[in-house]
């Protein structure tokens, strides 16, 4: 990798955006030049509370120095803010989910390759070094083979803490959507790609009450389901079953729990990088898999309930430019998020058609993250970290 960091912009100034500056700026290899957004007013606040510069989106797809543009704007916009990225010649990184619809997702990704260039998108929480220690468990057989499992994600909703939250209850959101690719992106890194989808979903409520920001107390309409539960067949034979809701208030439930011949696997949230898992082999005490040999674990930022997490958000991002660089794959990549977005979809709509769907895309795992092989990432957090993220 050249000495000089990639430069990177930014479209969508919103909430998750000072996490994107945060962990770019803990990196040698990418370096974010200008932030940009619809609304101007957001991007000007943002450059000048991160100290990054500002653009307005033309000016950001001009400037011949910018190489890859972030996209964070909402999911309803992925497909055009990215279709304007590439058309501007740029890569570009998506949050997730890639687009909300497979037929949106697909000429995004033969655009790039026509163009030569990259689509990456978010989630990289499997690259942390709980789900590449699952991995690497997996790998060397040490629950045997893997005959089925289950996954589930349950709270109470987004409208509690986020003061813009009516996407996330408009077709397009719901748990499934905003949650699932964590999930169903962690599942395909370690278990391959899924074959078979089906499900059943309801809405618990009809409306939600805003509780942060200037419209606390607001009312908002619930126009997508909200609960769902799914059984997901991989092309490895595996069974899983999910379930997303964002009607429950409490439970005891595991992120991912994982089920071989030769033992059980319990995976850490996959929304974070650095829990601790645990396995039992054959049935014995559960005991804790040591993750310290993975890059990616440290515990960097306090969530509002005090429990501290490892949340390196964007070093997908840094792998990409890494990548682009060195000429091999990145392991964030458009087949994969077009794959879970395929599975994700999939879900809401056996759930709407009471059918099975067999899913009609697939990929490759990506490749694993070696304990202290794969230098040219690990390096990448060798710098300070500046803070905690709030
Ligand atoms: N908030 C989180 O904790 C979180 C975590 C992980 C991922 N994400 C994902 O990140 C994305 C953004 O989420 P957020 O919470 O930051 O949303 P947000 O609503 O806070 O911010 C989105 C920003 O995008 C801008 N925008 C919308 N349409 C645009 C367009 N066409 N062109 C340019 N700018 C446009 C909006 O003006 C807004 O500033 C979503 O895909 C979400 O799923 C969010």
């Amino acid at each position: 990798m050249s000495a000089s960091p990639m430069n990177v912009g930014i479209i969508g100034c919103g909430v998750i955006s000072t996490a994107y500056i945060r962990g770019a700026a803990r990196s040698r290899h990418i370096h974010i030049k200008s932030v940009a957004d619809i609304r101007e007013d957001a991007a000007r606040a943002q450059s000048s509370a991160m100290g990054v510069g500002y653009a307005a989106i033309d000016e950001m797809l001009a400037d011949p120095s910018i190489e890859i543009v972030i996209n964070l704007t909402v999911p309803n916009a992925h497909a055009e803010v990215s279709t304007r990225i590439i058309k501007g010649g740029k890569h570009v990184y998506s949050e997730k989910p890639l687009t909300v619809s497979v037929k949106e997702a697909r000429p995004l990704l033969q655009l790039a390759a026509e163009r030569g260039l990259r689509v990456g998108c978010a989630p990289d929480t499997f690259l942390g070094a709980s789900h590449q220690a699952c991995r690497a468990l997996l790998d060397d057989g040490k629950i045997g083979t893997v005959l089925g499992g289950a996954a589930s994600f349950l709270s109470r909703g987004m409208e509690a803490w986020h003061p813009n939250p009516d996407f996330f209850f408009r077709p397009g959101g719901g748990p499934v959507l905003d949650l699932g690719p964590y999930y169903i992106t962690a599942l395909v890194n370690l278990l391959g790609p899924v074959r078979t989808v089906t499900a059943t979903a309801s809405t618990g409520y009809p409306t939600r009450k805003i509780g942060s920001g200037d419209r606390a107390g607001e009312e908002i309409a619930v126009e997508t389901p909200t609960s769902y539960s799914a059984l997901l067949t991989f092309e490895s034979g595996a069974r899983f079953s999910l379930d997303a809701s964002w009607d429950v208030w409490k439970h005891q439930r595991s992120p991912i729990e994982i089920y071989g011949t030769e033992g059980s696997l319990l995976v850490p949230d996959p929304n974070f990088f650095g829990d601790e898992p645990k396995v039992t082999e054959r049935g014995g005490d559960w005991q804790a898999v040591d993750i310290s040999a993975f890059a990616f674990g440290e515990r960097n930022r306090t969530l509002r309930t005090g429990r501290e997490v490892a949340d390196h958000r964007s070093i997908g991002v840094v792998d990409m430019a890494l990548a682009i660089r060195q000429g091999r794959p990145h392991r964030a990549s458009g087949e994969l998020a077009l794959h879970v977005l395929d599975v994700l979809l999939a879900i809401g709509r056996s759930a709407a058609e009471s059918r099975v769907i067999e899913i009609g895309s697939s990929c490759d795992r990506p490749p694993p993250l070696s304990p202290g092989l794969d230098e040219t990432v690990f390096e990448v957090f060798d710098q300070p970290h500046p803070g905690k993220v709030a």
